[in-house]
């Protein structure tokens, strides 16, 4: 059992302590947008913001969990268009989409922090695996997203795609209260 607050509401998940944060977003909170991939720490597909910070979910239990700000990427733009979602359309990054979702997780906890990353920086933070082979593409993106959220880029919202916000957190009642 936790407490915690996820995409600015108050969420008590009634899962056994060891559960992982990604299963409780998951299966109580029907927030399918984290995947899970290797259930290892390896891939990050699962990457949510845990307190700011980019966190691998599948290997945070619930335990450690107790009173954190989680952000999903359901909750990071209601209208789906922070920088980094905007850039990774316009530079049409995108393929499969399985990991795309704890890419931009990690990409906006990355310019969270370093407003203007290079290469290196960016190579350093997004250590996410998608085996379509998006990296050349994503680091475009990512710069292009940073001067975007610095003010010297405007990115025009194309066609955002996804499911309608307001249908991305039905709470399941038989493992979490409010
Ligand atoms: Fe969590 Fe791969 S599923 S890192």
């Amino acid at each position: 059992m936790a407490r915690l607050t996820v995409n600015n509401e108050p969420v008590e998940y009634l899962m056994v302590a060891d559960t992982p944060l990604l299963w409780a977003l998951r299966d109580g909170s029907n927030l399918t947008g984290a995947k899970y991939g290797c259930g290892a720490g390896s891939c990050g597909a699962c990457t949510v913001d845990v307190d700011g910070r980019a966190v691998r979910s599948c290997q945070l239990p619930l335990s450690r969990c107790e009173g954190a700000f989680v952000t999903t990427i359901e909750g990071l733009s209601r209208e789906r268009d922070h920088p980094v979602q905007l850039a990774l359309v316009a530079e049409n990054v995108v393929q499969c989409g399985f990991c795309i979702p704890g890419i931009v997780m990690a990409a906006a906890a990355l310019l969270k922090r370093n407003a203007m990353p290079g290469e290196a920086e960016i190579a350093a933070a997004i250590t996410n695996i998608c085996p379509c082979g998006i990296y050349p593409r994503l680091v475009e993106a990512i710069q292009r997203a940073a001067r975007a959220q610095r003010g010297d880029e405007l990115i025009p919202a194309g066609a955002q795609p996804g499911i309608d916000p307001a249908e991305a957190a039905r709470a399941v009642p038989a493992l979490t209260s409010r």
